[in-house]
């Protein structure tokens, strides 16, 4: 008689494997599937279809020259790694030729929460894409990536998952680029949809190849506008979001990225 696995209790002293994921029909990636629907809000996020199509194209052909290289990323208990209910997270994003590292989304299971997961899969994250950037004779001069800060009223909970986030991101050696708003379209909404209100993104970066000391308010205007919104976002000067996320005298800068977990009332006063 085979014995059931129960679903996953995570504890502390469980080792934790994370490995890339290259086969879409691998019931692991449907698990990462449900677990980013679970835990981002939908204008946060893209259509998982789209994920796994990168992950079906990165086996099938191969990087056109120039073009992203994309990695999902799992996690799980040493032995479960087969296991779909003991998916413990998923980490997906990708190198840009000549720009740099770009960290989409992760997500952990919350019963596999503060046990070290999201950390695990950010190191090794920035691993898998030095590699990338290796094999193609670059450096990686940082990895960056966005998250969206509750607004003043939104529930205790959101304002948690918000610490929680800050926390991790400081924990991983990420810098908050304080002062931009950088705005992106709604995922929400139709494509279509002019009237679709922007979301307004928080930026973090790791400096990889580069210390932090060269990201001086001209080098991270290029990073947020040059990269973000012209190679990711396809903007382009004159757009209402490119334009609106570096108004005329932002001066980016970086600083830890704890301080963006500070909590603001509606007035703007901390709280
Ligand atoms: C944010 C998230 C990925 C963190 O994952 P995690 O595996 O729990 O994080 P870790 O265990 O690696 O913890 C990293 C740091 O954050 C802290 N932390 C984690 N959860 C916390 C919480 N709820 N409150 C306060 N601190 C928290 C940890 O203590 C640790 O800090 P320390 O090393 O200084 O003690 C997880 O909460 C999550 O999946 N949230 C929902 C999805 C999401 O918000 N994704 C991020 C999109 S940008």
């Amino acid at each position: 008689m085979q014995l059931q696995q129960t679903p996953v209790k995570f504890s502390a002293a469980q080792k934790v494997v994370v490995w890339e994921a290259f086969d879409v029909a691998d019931p692991m990636v449907t698990a990462a599937g449900k677990l980013y629907e679970k835990t981002l809000t939908a204008d946060e996020r893209i259509p998982w279809m789209w994920i796994e199509q990168s992950v079906q194209d990165r086996t099938k052909s191969k990087p056109r020259p120039g073009g992203w290289s994309r990695h999902l990323i799992l996690a799980a208990p040493e032995g479960r790694q087969d296991d779909p209910d003991a998916l413990a997270g998923y980490v997906y994003g990708a190198l840009l030729p000549g720009y740099g590292g770009y960290l989409c989304y992760v997500g952990v299971a919350e019963s596999a929460r503060r046990m070290g997961v999201g950390g695990r899969l950010y190191d090794q994250f920035f691993k898998v894409l030095r590699v990338a950037a290796g094999e193609l004779g670059e450096s990686l001069p940082f990895v960056v990536w966005e998250s969206h800060r509750p607004d003043p009223t939104a529930p205790a909970a959101d304002w948690e998952n918000w610490t929680a986030r800050t926390r991790l991101f400081d924990r991983v050696g990420g810098l908050w680029v304080d002062g931009v708003d950088f705005l992106s379209p709604n995922f929400a909404f139709d494509e279509e949809d002019d009237d679709a209100p922007p979301v307004p993104l928080q930026l973090f970066i790791k400096p990889m190849d580069v210390p932090e000391a060269a990201f001086t308010p001209e080098r991270l205007r290029d990073v947020v506008v040059g990269g973000l919104h012209r190679q990711v976002y396809r903007n382009e000067p004159g757009s209402p979001l490119y334009d609106r996320t570096l108004p005329p005298g932002c001066e980016p800068r970086l600083r830890p990225a704890r301080a963006a977990g500070v909590r603001k009332s509606e007035r703007g006063e901390l709280v």
